[in-house]
């Protein structure tokens, strides 16, 4: 289905003409389709119907209050990564009994508050932190559900940046120190041993790193289950990639289906923390040519969106498509797309055969994940309002930034 499509020559988001929207909400503007992300959550959903399992959707792809609102009256889980997400969730209406909390730098404030808000499981990250919740648990007379985050040293095939699963990423406890690690975790007090976990990275287009990864995490399970610790989930991450451009990702259906072919008649409940493959392709940046420039090298295309709004190109030297909101017939120039910012690196596209004039909209496609939430303030950009289109209806859901909010925290020295 597609939920952004041209009508009467227009590109419209469900029945909203984006044209529309940029009257009303400005540019630079994120544009949801609420129907989109509904039909992504529904696809995993049935993906997994046969089977035991939560989805804790990936809090970091998309924060946006409304949207998790509409996840959790799905009856979408979520996964989180700081006490920052953690009140959004809650904020948002979302349980945080099936809330799993990740990430490798938990302090003790945010062990305090998940604690305190009951989430479903810690992904623990290492012994230190394996001490830490513990130590915490036990001075508020709690009990931390863990799961340890095993690193598979299983290459995802992805961008450098997004892959987690090596062994000499950052992320997870070795494959070597888990069983250690596990028994340490069962005799502590204050913790109850529920589960195991590994994400291996993002935008990963093939499900064999996952099945692999899955394999690794069924013979810990086994091994565990021989010295009597017993686990009640595994979490398999979140990682499954979307089309931004040429790539052919499994549908969830078929990713789903390799992984739980490979777990066979096993009772464990399954975990899954999808992000990009959930949201990613529900939304576009709308943003607004301000000049263009011609020259001898090459033609710039100048929008009034920038790396600060959407970082990924910038980054990752990530590819998303770039339509214009209406048609032009003059003849189509070669031409990379920036902003206005200060840095080289400030493109959302480049070398693409574009037909513009200065005053005409361009959609950034596939803009829902890693978006907004990796936008910031460089160079003292207000960061750009947030529309989620529900059928006829466009419906504000963050304000534009304000230029005075930007600096409003900061003091004058006396
Ligand atoms: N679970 C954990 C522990 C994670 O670290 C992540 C993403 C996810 C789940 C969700 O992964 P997804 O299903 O979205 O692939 N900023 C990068 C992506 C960074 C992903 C970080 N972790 C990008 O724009 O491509």
């Amino acid at each position: 289905m597609n939920f952004f499509s041209y009508q009467n020559g227009t590109l419209c988001a469900e029945k909203v003409p984006l044209d529309a929207m940029a009257a009303r909400f400005g540019t630079p503007c994120y544009i949801y389709s609420r129907a989109a992300l509904e039909s992504a959550y529904r696809e995993f959903e049935l993906a997994c119907a046969e089977r035991d399992t939560l989805i804790c959707y990936s809090v970091k792809a998309n924060s946006n209050l409304a949207l998790l609102n509409l996840l959790a009256r799905l009856g979408s889980g979520f996964d989180i990564v700081s006490g920052g997400e953690l009140a959004r969730v809650l904020a948002a209406g979302g349980s945080a009994a099936k809330t799993v909390f990740s990430g490798v730098g938990k302090s003790e404030a945010e062990m305090h508050a998940a604690l305190e808000a009951g989430v479903l499981c810690f992904n623990v990250e290492s012994e230190g932190e394996l001490d830490r919740l513990a130590a915490v648990a036990n001075s508020v007379r709690k009990i931390a559900p863990v799961s340890l985050r095993v690193n598979p040293d299983v290459d995802p095939k992805t961008h450098p940046y997004i892959a987690t699963g090596l062994r000499e990423s950052k992320f997870g406890i070795p494959y070597d120190e888990a069983l250690p690690l596990y028994r340490k975790a069962a005799k502590l007090a204050g913790l109850r041993v529920v589960g195991i976990d590994v994400h291996i990275g993002s935008q990963i287009v093939d499900a064999e790193p996952f099945v692999a990864a899955l394999g690794k995490m069924l013979e810990l399970v086994d091994a565990l289950g021989a010295t009597g610790v017993h686990l009640d989930h595994v979490d398999l991450g979140g990682g499954l990639g979307i089309r931004y451009r040429d790539e052919a990702p499994p549908a969830a259906r078929d990713y789903l289906g390799e992984l739980f072919r490979r777990l066979g008649s096993r009772k464990l409940r399954i975990l899954f923390e999808p992000g990009r493959s959930l949201v990613g392709n529900i939304g576009i940046l709308l943003t607004r040519v301000e000049y263009l420039k011609h020259g001898a090298a090459k033609n710039f295309v100048v929008t009034d969106a920038a790396m600060n709004d959407l970082l990924r190109p910038a980054l990752y030297d990530a590819w998303h498509d770039v339509l214009p909101v209406a048609r032009r017939g003059d003849p189509a120039r070669r031409y990379d797309v920036v902003g206005p910012v200060c840095e080289s690196a400030d493109f959302l596209a480049r070398e693409r055969l574009l037909a513009v004039a200065p005053g005409d909209l361009l959609a950034v496609m596939s803009a829902g994940a890693y978006g907004m939430t990796m936008s910031s303030n460089y160079n003292s950009r207000p960061r750009p309002a947030e529309v989620i289109v529900d059928g006829e209806t466009a419906h504000l859901v963050r304000e534009r930034e304000r230029v005075e909010s930007l600096f409003a925290s900061e003091r004058l020295l006396p």
